[in-house]
C-alpha cells in the first residue's frame, strides 16, 4: 500500500511542525507548506532527524500573496496525484493593522483567504483519496469575532481582537459551509480549537518583537507544548475513530458546541460567495 499523503501548512514553527513531526512518525508523506525557504528547511531537517517511518518535503507557499498560493497549488500538483489529509494550520495575530501583498487584512487574509483558496486550488487532489479529510485549526477566540461584511478588511475600526476573532470565526464558517460541498465526494471537513499552546504565535518573525512575552508566558502552567496542541489535529487527521465524521468542532480531540453564530448557514454562504469574489474563484 502507498503511504497516505498529507500536507500541513505553517508546517516550520508550533503546532504545524508538531503535526508534521507526528504524521511522519506514523508513516505519512507529510508535504510541510512553509513561507521561508530557510525556515522550512530547518524544520524539514527536524523531521528528518526525528526519524518516522515517512517522508516530508518542503513546498514554498505564501499565504499573504495569491499569485504565491497559485504557484503552490501547481507545484503540489506536480508531486502527488492525492492528497488524503490536509491541514490548514497557519495562522497569524498582528496587534498592529497589516496587508497582504494584495490588500486584505493580514489575519483575514493568511488565516481565512489565503486558505480559502489553496483549499479550492487542492480539491481535486482530496477527492482521489478513499476517504479524505480536512483540518481547520481555528480557534476559540472565534468567540470575539464577527464577520463584517461592511468592513471585512477592518479599514475604519481594527484592533487586535476584532481581526483575529474576525478570522477564526471565519475558518469554522468555512469548514462547515465546505463540508456540505464535498460531502457527497466522502471528504470530511472538521474545524478545532487547540487550546492555549505556547508557540512563536504573535511574535514578530522579523524583529522578534514579543518574545519576551512567549518567555514569560513559557513560566506558566497553563499552557500546553505544540506537540499537547497538535494532539486533537492529528487525532483528525489519523484517527480511525472519526471516520465518516464531518462539519464538527472539535477541543481536547472532542466534538464540542459551538456558539450560535458559528453555526449561521447564512452567513457561512455569503462569506463563502465573498470570499470567491475576492480571491479571484469567480469575476
Ligand atoms: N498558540 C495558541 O495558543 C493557539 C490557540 C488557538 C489557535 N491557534 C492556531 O493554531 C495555528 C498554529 O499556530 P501556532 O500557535 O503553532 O503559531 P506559530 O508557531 O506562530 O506558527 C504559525 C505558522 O504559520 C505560518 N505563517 C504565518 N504567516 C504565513 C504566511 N503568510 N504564509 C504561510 N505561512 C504563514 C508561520 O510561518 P513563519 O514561521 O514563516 O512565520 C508558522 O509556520 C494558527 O492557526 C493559530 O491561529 C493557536
Amino acid at each position: 500500500m502507498t503511504a497516505k499523503t498529507a500536507l500541513v501548512t505553517g508546517a516550520n514553527s508550533g503546532m504545524g511542525l508538531a503535526t508534521s513531526i507526528e504524521l511522519a512518525d506514523r508513516g505519512y508523506r507529510v508535504l510541510m507548506a512553509c513561507r521561508s525557504r530557510q525556515r522550512g528547511e530547518e524544520a524539514l531537517r527536524q523531521v528528518e532527524a526525528a526519524g518516522g517511518s515517512g517522508s516530508a518535503e518542503l513546498v514554498l507557499c505564501d499565504l499573504a500573496d495569491l499569485s504565491s498560493i497559485r504557484r503552490f497549488a501547481d507545484d503540489v500538483h506536480g508531486r502527488t496525484s492525492r492528497l488524503d489529509v490536509l491541514i490548514n494550520n497557519a495562522g497569524v495575530v498582528s496587534p498592529k493593522r497589516q496587508e497582504t501583498r494584495d490588500g486584505f487584512e493580514l489575519a483575514l487574509g493568511v488565516n481565512h483567504l489565503g486558505h480559502f483558496l489553496a483549499t479550492n486550488l487542492l480539491l481535486d487532489l482530496i477527492r482521489e483519496s478513499e476517504a479524505g479529510r480536512i483540518v481547520v485549526v481555528a480557534s476559540g477566540a472565534y468567540k470575539a469575532g464577527r464577520i463584517d461584511f461592511d468592513d471585512p478588511h477592518l479599514r475604519e475600526r481594527y484592533n487586535v481582537i476584532r481581526s483575529y476573532g474576525q478570522s477564526k470565526l471565519a475558518n469554522i464558517l468555512f469548514a462547515r459551509e465546505l463540508a456540505l460541498r464535498v460531502y457527497e465526494d466522502g471528504v470530511a471537513v472538521n474545524s478545532l480549537h487547540p487550546g492555549a499552546v505556547l508557540t512563536q504565535l504573535g511574535v514578530n518573525r522579523g524583529t522578534g518583537f514579543g518574545q519576551g512575552v512567549y518567555r514569560a508566558l513559557g513560566k506558566l502552567p497553563a499552557f500546553q507544548t505544540p506537540e499537547e496542541g497538535a494532539s486533537t489535529a492529528v487525532y483528525l487527521a489519523d484517527s480511525p475513530e472519526v471516520e465518516g465524521i464531518s462539519r464538527e468542532y472539535f477541543y481536547r480531540s472532542r466534538p464540542h458546541r459551538l456558539d450560535r453564530k458559528a453555526e449561521d448557514d447564512q452567513t457561512a454562504a455569503r462569506l463563502w460567495a465573498w470570499s470567491e469574489r475576492e480571491v479571484g474563484l469567480i469575476p
